[in-house]
């Protein structure tokens, strides 16, 4: 019997976790199937979903909204990265126990580093926004070096608490959050990265041109969205390296494929498959 995997989530038609992690257990050989659960709008209908595919026998679990944060509170044991995220993506079933990681921070820099060629250490980087994706991004920036990060949100007591929190996690890294008026000040960014829910209204959070810095990559964390507004105020602002979070995507499903079967697969193939052009 091949070992049992899912992802999880409400809708979750759209997930392409399925196909990713289809595409990996082919290419390294595991014996393993995936599927696709909706955990349903209802209450309690995650813990049900989780209670029954351990019952089941299954391994492991990829987890998206809206159920991240019942994923960590429903773990035995989690990484900080998971912890200080709030949030769990990926989650282990071993010997009835359940383990909780978070690998979006860690797909992001791999991407930015591996797939788009931008070293981070001693980088500046620009986060809009305080949500989520924005606290999954903090930890695993400053451990890939980054000099400095500062947050920029449309709610600035958002930011604000959101770097007081995780300083004292950031090591040599200098944090601080604002409004929309930190990304300004005549400060110029390496890297500068859109962590709002913004493009998913067709709208771009307010970025002054002169934050990116010459050389500079603006990345939206959306995948499959094309040139999102942020992307074109990037665009329009001069910068000529522009990703969307499609290699996120498909780092993070490698991250939690090596932690599940201890064989990292590689992505390049099935980041090309998945690629939807900027335009
Ligand atoms: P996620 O978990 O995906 O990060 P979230 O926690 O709802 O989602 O956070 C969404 C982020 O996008 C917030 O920082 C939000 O700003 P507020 O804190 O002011 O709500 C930001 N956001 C959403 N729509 C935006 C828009 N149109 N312009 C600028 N920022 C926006």
């Amino acid at each position: 019997m091949p070992d049992r995997y899912a992802v999880i989530g409400h809708p979750i038609a759209h997930s392409k976790s399925p196909l990713i992690h289809g595409l990996f257990a082919q290419a390294t050989g595991q014996d393993m199937v995936y599927e696709a659960i909706d955990g349903g709008a209802g209450p309690g209908g995650f813990g049900r979903a989780l209670a029954a595919f351990c019952a089941a026998g299954g391994r492991g679990m990829n987890v998206t909204l809206p159920f991240k944060l019942e994923a960590l509170a429903a773990a035995d044991e989690a990484s900080q990265d998971a912890r200080l995220a709030g949030a769990a993506n990926a989650l282990r079933f071993e010997g009835g126990r359940v383990l909780a990681q978070n690998f979006d921070g860690i797909g992001l820099v791999r991407d930015i580093e591996h797939n788009l060629g931008l070293p981070l250490a001693g980088k500046r980087v620009l986060l809009l926004g305080a949500g989520g994706a924005t606290r999954g991004a903090l930890l695993p920036l400053a451990r890939a070096g980054a000099a400095r990060i500062v947050i920029a949100n449309r709610t600035a007591t958002k930011a604000e608490a959101l770097a007081r929190e995780l300083a004292p996690h950031m090591g040599a890294c200098s944090v601080a959050g604002g409004g929309p008026e930190a990304a300004g000040a005549g400060q110029a960014f390496d890297l500068v990265l859109n962590a709002t829910s913004a493009s998913l209204g067709g709208e771009a959070p307010a970025v002054p041109a002169a934050a990116f810095a010459p050389g500079a990559l603006a990345y939206d964390m959306v995948y499959g969205k094309g040139l999102t507004p942020f992307l074109q105020l990037a665009q329009a602002a001069g910068c000529a390296r522009i990703a969307d979070g499609v290699g996120m995507l498909v780092e993070q499903a490698a991250e939690a494929f090596a932690w599940w079967r201890g064989v990292r697969p590689d992505t390049r193939e099935v980041l090309q498959r998945l690629t939807v052009p900027l335009v």
